[in-house]
């Protein structure tokens, strides 16, 4: 998606793949700052090693405490740093800035791909891992009204409540399966990834039928059980691609500094992830 976005933005840049052991990340970033790069992502588990390797760590990463964005800025002569796109980089200093740009990216897929309002919203929410931590709080943080934490493992749904309480107050937040209709059921769980896998709840004390839409942060397979179990009882939905595509389009935006062309980037991921003949609603 990257690659193509570049192209379509006339840039005569290259987004590549770096396979980088943990132990060698800080050696890594260097030498991407010494070949003058100008940004790059980084995925688990370098996401939370990074956020004490990076110069600087912008207000997202801070909030997040991940850094999956990284963009390269030279100092000028006057003091003031600027992007390595708009610098030759030549006897600068130049520093590693750690952006954070999955949390936003998931409020985002499920407002736009979902078409519905987080802010009011009653929620809940299975699994409690990385991707459920950040999901949970970034549903706080946009504003619901109810959440409801669910996971194989009680105390990390309980550890997350205790800290949504301290940073968004104003959240009900229930370590439980809903007693009422709620509108959005996301599956943050790794379960759907292969096929035989368990539906990601207990069917016998929840059923799809009480929420109007549900999101699976899955995204391949593009359906998953959850997904259809979920459209067969009238919801709404939509798989996690929106996230992957967000996340990567804000980086984009931070390492180009123009509006990243979202449509080009989505049919690139798309084809990319189910080939060029699927035709998927997400
Ligand atoms: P990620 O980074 O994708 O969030 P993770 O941190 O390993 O990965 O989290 C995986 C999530 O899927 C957790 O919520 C996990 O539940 P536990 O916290 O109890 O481990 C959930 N999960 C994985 N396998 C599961 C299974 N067989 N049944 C129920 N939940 C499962």
């Amino acid at each position: 998606m990257h690659n193509a976005g570049l192209r379509v933005l006339g840039l005569d840049w290259r987004y590549l793949a770096f396979d980088v052991h943990p132990e060698n990340l800080r050696e890594a970033l260097n030498g991407a700052r010494a070949m003058k790069f100008i940004g790059l992502n980084l995925t688990v588990p370098h996401k939370v090693i990074a956020m004490d390797l990076v110069d600087e760590l912008d207000e997202s990463a801070r909030v997040w405490g991940a850094v999956n964005t990284v963009l390269f800025e030279a100092q000028e002569s006057s003091g003031k740093w600027k992007p390595m796109r708009e610098s030759d980089g030549d006897g600068a200093t130049i520093r590693a800035r750690g952006f954070n740009t999955d949390a936003e990216a998931i409020s985002r897929a499920i407002e736009e791909d979902l078409g519905i309002q987080l802010k009011g919203a009653a929620v809940l929410l299975l699994g409690a891992g990385g991707a459920g931590r950040t999901a949970a709080l970034k549903l706080a943080d946009s504003g619901v009204k109810e959440l409801y934490l669910v996971n194989r493992t009680r105390s990390k749904a309980e550890e997350i409540a205790g800290e949504i309480h301290k940073r968004s107050p104003g959240v009900v937040v229930n370590v439980d399966y809903p007693g009422k209709n709620v509108d959005l059921v996301v599956n943050a769980t790794s379960l759907g990834l292969q096929a035989e896998d368990a539906l990601p709840f207990d069917s016998q004390r929840f059923s799809l039928k009480k929420a109007g839409c549900a999101y699976d942060m899955i995204y391949r397979p593009a359906e998953t059980s959850f997904l259809k179990e979920a459209a067969r009882n009238g919801c709404k939905i939509t798989n996690g691609l929106g996230m992957l595509l967000y996340q990567g389009a804000k980086a984009l935006e931070l390492w180009t500094g123009q509006p990243a062309p979202l449509e080009v980037m989505r049919t690139a991921l798309r084809e990319h992830i189910y080939g060029a003949t699927s035709h998927h609603s997400n």
